[in-house]
């Protein structure tokens, strides 16, 4: 999807060549609204009380005279927050899926979107014109191929546009990896989409397997792996948009190709949404994607344990004791708490890198389902200030998460009279005793944890991942980016003087 930024007046809108033109309509108009043939629309249309108040509400006009396009849509934007713009262009856009609308304008200077609502409004239209086509050639792919965003002042948000250009390729790959099922998304195909990233944007990609990940003592990721004919791949992405010396933010993303609980394994119903348990896996390759078009100035590090979770004559036993790469035992009581396990090696493996911050995202519990649902990942963290970083981040990029506890009275229920733990903790706070496993596994590194199991796919008739939380990973990122830029400027007095000589 092309995306493209202009300084546009409402009445320049009315001669725009496009197939679509898009309007958001705010909840109060401005009177001074320039004259001209939309003005007369608008005007019209509020006058006769045509277009119904309440945010994502159209109205549809053909061939309106004197306006270049077509189709004009008018949707209605209430007081035009992010949300509210991202609802109404979703609604929008999801009316224009028509084959004949390949290029659409947006008109968002009614409104005086800043660059929140741009980023927002990019967001919804990649969102909404969406098609997954890859096993399913009889989809409709998607019509819409260009988008021209027409606001008040083009340079004002253009930084916000480039960032939300790359935000959108990155929700996008995230999006379509996750949906391809377990046969096409195999550990060594997601290996290769991490190669090709690399290789498009000029960083470096390691792929180990079998024999590396076991030189390296990862044994509770083997464990997981050995039921599966598929290879196992530990994914090692390096980004480097700072000096070598500046540590590296790191993001492990856990990349289960298709999890069947193992021996202790799951009901058959809903198993095919399994598939989407490389989800965090997926959602760090979109952050990938994003920073190769974005290119901040920060270091980003990105892990991905990848392998299936199979029952097998090969595969781990309830009970079974596996020691990890950070040396402790862990008894595996439940092969379905496989998540952990990839993890726990990964977050070792984390420390080389001497990360300034150490994120995981995983569809790790069923736990963390219930207690959040689908609206807000679940958020996990001893480090104040990246809990709050995580927390802010989640919320100016529309995409929340929510603070859950560490208590180390949880961690009681990993112990084990056979290894030093336990992969589970009973029902009781599933989704904390989960977490609690994986600091076992952090030293004293500045670490967070993301449970996303449930907001990275939708089920049922709108069954599909949804790239989440890409925004909410990059939005983090440019956060830190612009914190890592200011430690780095020179101090004020120095500045100030450097000031002082310029002046005359
Ligand atoms: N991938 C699942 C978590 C999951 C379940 C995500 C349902 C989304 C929807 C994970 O590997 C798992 O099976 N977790 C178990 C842990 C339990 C055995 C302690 C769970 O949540 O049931
Ligand atoms: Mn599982
Ligand atoms: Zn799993």
């Amino acid at each position: 999807m092309d995306f493209e930024l202009k300084s546009l007046l409402p009445a320049e809108a009315a001669a725009l060549p496009c197939d679509a033109l898009l309007v958001l309509v705010p909840e109060a108009l401005a009177p001074e609204l320039a004259p001209g043939s939309l003005h007369e629309l608008l005007a019209a249309v509020m006058r006769d009380g045509d277009l119904e108040p309440g945010v994502g509400k159209t109205l549809a006009c053909y061939r309106v005279a004197g306006i270049q396009a077509s189709r004009v849509l008018l949707v209605r934007a209430g007081d035009a927050t992010p949300a509210a713009v991202r609802k109404a262009v979703a609604a929008g856009v999801a009316q224009l899926k028509q084959p004949g609308v390949k290029k659409i304008a947006l008109l968002l200077s009614l409104i005086d979107a800043d660059g929140a609502a741009v980023r927002a409004a990019m967001q919804a239209c990649a969102e909404a014109s969406y098609s997954y086509t890859h096993t399913k050639p009889s989809a409709k792919a998607r019509a819409v191929q260009q988008v021209l965003l027409g606001v008040a002042d083009a340079a004002r948000v253009q930084a916000d546009f480039a960032f939300g250009k790359a935000l959108v390729t990155g929700v996008e790959l995230a999006k379509e990896w996750a949906n391809r099922p377990a046969n096409h998304a195999t550990p060594s195909a997601l290996a290769q989409v991490a190669i090709q990233c690399g290789r498009k944007a000029g960083f470096k990609t390691d792929v180990l397997g079998l024999k590396e990940v076991t030189a390296l003592g990862m044994g509770a990721l083997l464990a997981v792996a050995q039921g599966s004919a598929q290879p196992l791949r530990f994914i090692v992405m390096r980004y480097q948009g700072a000096a070598r010396s500046s540590a590296p933010v790191v993001l492990v993303g856990k990349g289960i190709t298709f999890d069947t609980g193992g021996i202790s394994l799951k009901p058959a119903a809903e198993m095919d949404e399994m598939k989407f348990d490389m989800a965090g896996a997926a959602s760090v390759l979109g952050v990938f994607a994003a920073l190769a078009e974005w290119r901040p100035a920060l270091n980003v590090v990105g892990l991905i344990p990848s392998c299936e979770n199979m029952p097998d004559a090969q595969a781990i036993k309830p009970g079974d004791v596996v020691t990890s790469m950070s040396g402790q035992t862990i008894e595996i009581l439940n092969t379905d708490a496989e998540g952990r396990l990839i993890l726990c090696d990964a977050l070792s493996y984390a420390a080389r890198f001497k990360p300034r911050s150490l994120i995981d995202v995983a569809t790790l519990t069923g736990a963390c389902v219930v207690a959040l649902g689908a609206v807000r990942s679940g958020l996990f963290s001893a480090h104040e200030e990246l809990a709050q970083a995580l927390q802010q981040a989640g919320e100016t990029a529309l995409d929340p998460c929510w603070r859950l506890p560490l208590d180390d009275e949880y961690a009681e229920a990993l112990k084990s009279n056979f290894a030093d733990l336990g992969n589970v903790g009973g029902r009781p706070a599933g989704a904390i005793t989960a977490a609690k496993f994986l600091q076992k596994f952090t030293a004293d590194l500045p670490w967070a944890h993301l449970d996303i199991a449930g907001c990275a796919w939708k089920s049922g008739a709108s069954k599909g991942a949804t790239g989440r939380p890409v925004p909410l990973l990059l939005h983090y990122l440019r956060d830190e980016a612009a914190r890592a830029a200011a430690a780095t400027e020179p101090p004020p007095a120095a500045a100030g003087r450097k000031r002082a000589a310029k002046t005359p």
